[in-house]
């Protein structure tokens, strides 16, 4: 049976809706201009971005990695949050029963308001950096950009008609000595890594922890799947663990694909989110400009 579309049912419901989760993924960002991972053009030069995304690879080629994720570092940085993002801060602000959970590391919901305490970034932060050789130390919310000199070819800023050389695949890859790369200051052996979790990693226990015990306190009434394909665990299995505590699950994401699995009941909205969040939430937050500001 096919899940339904109407905005004003999805409002009403909202309205009386208590315990309210999000899981937002890389789409929510897409209108900032930032690019998703498994989306078209997807590749990184000419390396998917999750081959990119993992201890092995780091430990392999830090150069390479690092040169990844100072790019993205300085997308991030000159990126925008967009009206899905502040819709999200708003609702939160305005339902303190309301917990996002975001795949995103690009710190755009922060910057859009997001309360903190209403917020968890599963996937870790893009603007920390840590100790790859684990000696604990972590230099939280580091705007440098580049992340050192010898990434600034990762942080070149160039004109949108032009490929940023970095990009292109027929460039060769600057080369960069290992002791170039930014080392930890405190055991003063390991390299600094981006403060992001990869593949074959853990998400931080504690957090895990207190995300699950806001699911078992009561019934939850409705999880949002907002811009994420849903298929990287465990962020995927809240949307069954949700669903388990009663809720309905409402997707927002172009791709028609993404409806699949959804029941009658649930909700689908086809498109972009920062076009249908600030719908979405209308009545309780109220109308949203352009610039993302409450009217
Ligand atoms: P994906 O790239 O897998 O999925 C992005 C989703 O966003 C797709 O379903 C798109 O259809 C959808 N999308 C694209 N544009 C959109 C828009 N304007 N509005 C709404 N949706 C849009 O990204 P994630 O699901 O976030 O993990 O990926 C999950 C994790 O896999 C990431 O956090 C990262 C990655 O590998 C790690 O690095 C550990």
């Amino acid at each position: 049976m096919a899940p339904r579309t109407s905005i004003a049912d999805f409002r009403n419901f909202l309205s009386s809706s208590n315990r309210i989760v999000a899981l937002c993924g890389a789409g929510l960002s897409a209108a900032s201009g930032l690019p998703t991972f498994r989306g078209a053009g997807g590749l990184w030069r000419t390396h998917s971005p999750t081959s990119l995304a993992t201890p092995d690879a780091f430990e392999d080629d830090p150069a390479l990695v690092w040169l990844f994720y100072a790019w993205r570092k300085h997308m991030a940085i000159k990126a925008s949050p967009n009206r899905g993002h502040y819709a999200l801060a708003e609702l939160a602000k305005r339902r303190e029963n309301f917990l996002c959970l975001t795949q995103n590391v690009d710190g755009l919901s922060p910057r859009a308001g997001h309360p903190d305490a209403q917020l968890r970034a599963l996937h870790g932060s893009i603007l920390d950096v840590k100790c790859f050789n684990e000696c604990g130390y972590v230099d939280k919310n580091n705007l440098d950009d580049p992340v050192c000199p010898a990434l600034a070819p990762a942080a070149e800023d160039y004109p949108s008609n032009e490929t940023l050389p970095l990009l292109d695949p027929n460039v060769p890859l600057p080369s960069i000595n290992v002791e170039d790369l930014p080392h930890c200051p405190n055991c003063k052996t390991g390299l600094l890594r981006p403060g992001v979790v990869w593949f074959g990693e853990s998400l931080d226990f504690a957090m895990l922890d207190e995300v699950d015990s806001w699911f078992r306190q009561a019934p939850i009434d409705v999880i949002l799947v907002i811009g994420t394909a849903a298929v990287v665990n465990p962020a995927a299995r809240y949307v069954d663990k949700a669903r388990r505590m009663g809720a309905m699950v409402v997707v927002v994401n172009p791709d028609p694909s993404s409806g699949a699995g959804l029941s009658r009941g649930d909700f689908f909205f086809q498109g972009d989110a920062s076009a249908i969040l600030p719908q979405l939430f209308e009545d309780i937050i109220g109308k949203m400009d352009e610039a993302g500001r409450i009217v």
